[in-house]
């Protein structure tokens, strides 16, 4: 009674928040859609590789909880576009993009983005570099935890085998062969991982639309999630 309102302004552009699990596509999706709508693409994962990746750099351990929150705290994280329009990580001014995608830094990743201070000082950062819309973000937790008020959600995924065999094609197109059993492994430790902890686990959100991608040409699911963009007020298309 006689309480103020106190919804938000609304964004003039919405935000499109992708999860879901690892192979599932999200990049390739979130990047193509970003350049339909002429939005700013933001992978959050890029993020917590390169914490991962200071972690190496300053010989410091997954359990070290404060130091690893520490350089996540003192860290730079600039998204910039290449002569090619590709959107490329910079750490601390230096392009930062190469280094965070090895398998290497990719299995330790996951540890890092349990530490509490490391996603209390992340999260902060995605949400201002979203506030005032026009972005696609992918990540694990952004419908449910970094933009619960997103006004696109989409919960990418596709099953086992066609996760397991795209992430050997991403793998061979950098030149690393690894075996299937070796992949499989590393993709279920990793969303096991990512799905079981207890700081904002990967899961859809009530409201969001869950694509399975299986045997869909990426168009297709390009324009799934542009019309659904389109419909909360993104125009373009
Ligand atoms: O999407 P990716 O593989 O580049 O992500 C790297 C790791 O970061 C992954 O193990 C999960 C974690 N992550 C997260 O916890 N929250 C996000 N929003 C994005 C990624």
């Amino acid at each position: 009674m006689g309480s103020t309102s106190k919804t938000p302004p609304r964004r003039a552009r919405p935000v499109i928040a992708i999860d879901g699990p690892a192979g599932a596509g999200k990049s390739t999706v979130a990047k193509a859609v970003a350049d339909r709508l002429g939005f700013i693409y933001i992978d959050t994962g890029a993020m917590y590789r390169a914490v991962a990746l200071l972690a190496v750099q300053h010989g410091t351990g997954i359990h070290e909880p404060e130091r690893l929150a520490a350089l996540a705290e003192s860290a730079r994280f600039e998204f910039r576009r290449d002569a090619r329009g590709r959107s490329r990580l910079h750490l601390n001014g230096a392009d930062v993009e190469d280094d965070i995608r090895t398998p290497e830094i990719g299995r330790l990743s996951s540890p890092v983005s349990e530490v509490a201070g490391v996603r209390s000082a992340l999260v902060p950062l995605q949400r201002a570099m979203g506030a005032g819309g026009g972005v696609v973000m992918e990540g694990r937790d952004i419908q449910t935890n970094v933009f619960p008020d997103a006004e696109v959600k989409v919960f990418l995924t596709a099953t086992e085998p066609e996760r397991v065999r795209r992430r050997r094609a991403d793998l061979a197109a950098r030149g690393i062969e690894k075996s299937l059993d070796e992949v499989l492994f590393e993709i279920r430790e990793r969303d096991a991982r990512d799905s079981s902890r207890s700081l904002n686990p990967l899961t859809k959100a009530d409201d969001a639309v869950e694509i399975l991608t299986d045997g869909m040409p990426v168009d297709e699911v390009v324009d799934a999630v542009t019309s659904l963009a389109v419909k909360a007020g993104a125009g373009g298309g």
